[in-house]
């Protein structure tokens, strides 16, 4: 599976959004867009008004920190290839794959997302019904947070019972963790200050990939 590098534009100047995702997008898979509602996580970061006017020829993975994910999802569908919604926020196995067919009818992609204290059972019940998993390595809210290598645990989980779609881990990365991630099975790695807090971002993604070789 390939591994693939998505910049998390939390991390990039607004004042000159698309000035920043030209910088990475040459060198990058997709980009990674965080969505925070100050209610499932205390920050709030942008909605998809700004979405709707980001240039880009990447795809996009929409990663919604957001209580209510459904009410949100199809603005976003309208922009993005990928939604990622977070499983902690259902209770049981039939409320969460309402949820997913809700995404899916929006012709999207669909992924779940999960905290580093959450179980991945709730992910493994459904894993059939998704399109790829999110693994997040530190808390969801804000970037440039510590590397938390005990959930990669949850990864080797999901490898090991057969899911054979993307897993991306998002929180933490840099040259260091992104090879712990590898090894564990993920595929997709979000970086956010590893790229947008270098002055360099050719470079920086440059010694991301040297050190997935
Ligand atoms: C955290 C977000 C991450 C974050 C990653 O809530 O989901 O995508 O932007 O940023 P870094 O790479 O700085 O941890
Ligand atoms: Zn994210």
């Amino acid at each position: 599976m390939k591994n693939k590098i998505s910049p998390s534009i939390l991390s990039a100047d607004f004042g000159k959004l698309n000035q920043e995702i030209k910088e990475v997008e040459k060198y990058a898979d997709s980009l990674h867009i965080d969505v925070m509602d100050g209610h499932f996580v205390s920050n709030i970061s942008y909605g998809s008004v700004v979405v709707k006017d980001i240039k880009t020829k990447l795809p996009m993975d929409c990663h919604l920190m957001t209580e209510e994910p459904i009410k949100y999802a199809k603005d976003f569908s309208k922009h993005v290839n990928r939604i990622f919604f977070h499983a902690e926020l259902f209770r049981n196995k039939n409320e969460l794959l309402k949820a997913i067919k809700k995404i899916k009818s929006l012709k999207v992609k669909v992924g779940l997302a999960i905290n580093p204290d959450k179980p991945v059972s709730l992910i493994l019940s459904v894993m059939k019904e998704i399109d790829a998993v999110l693994i997040m390595s530190v808390y969801a809210g804000f970037g440039g947070q510590k590397f938390m290598p005990e959930v990669l645990k949850k990864v080797e989980i999901l490898r090991e019972k057969g899911f054979k779609k993307e897993i991306v881990i998002d929180g933490g990365i840099n040259e260091k963790t992104i090879k712990l991630a590898k090894n564990s099975g993920a595929n997709v790695f979000v970086v956010g200050s590893s790229i947008f807090g270098e002055k360099d971002r050719k470079k920086a993604i440059q010694k991301l990939n040297e050190a997935l070789k």
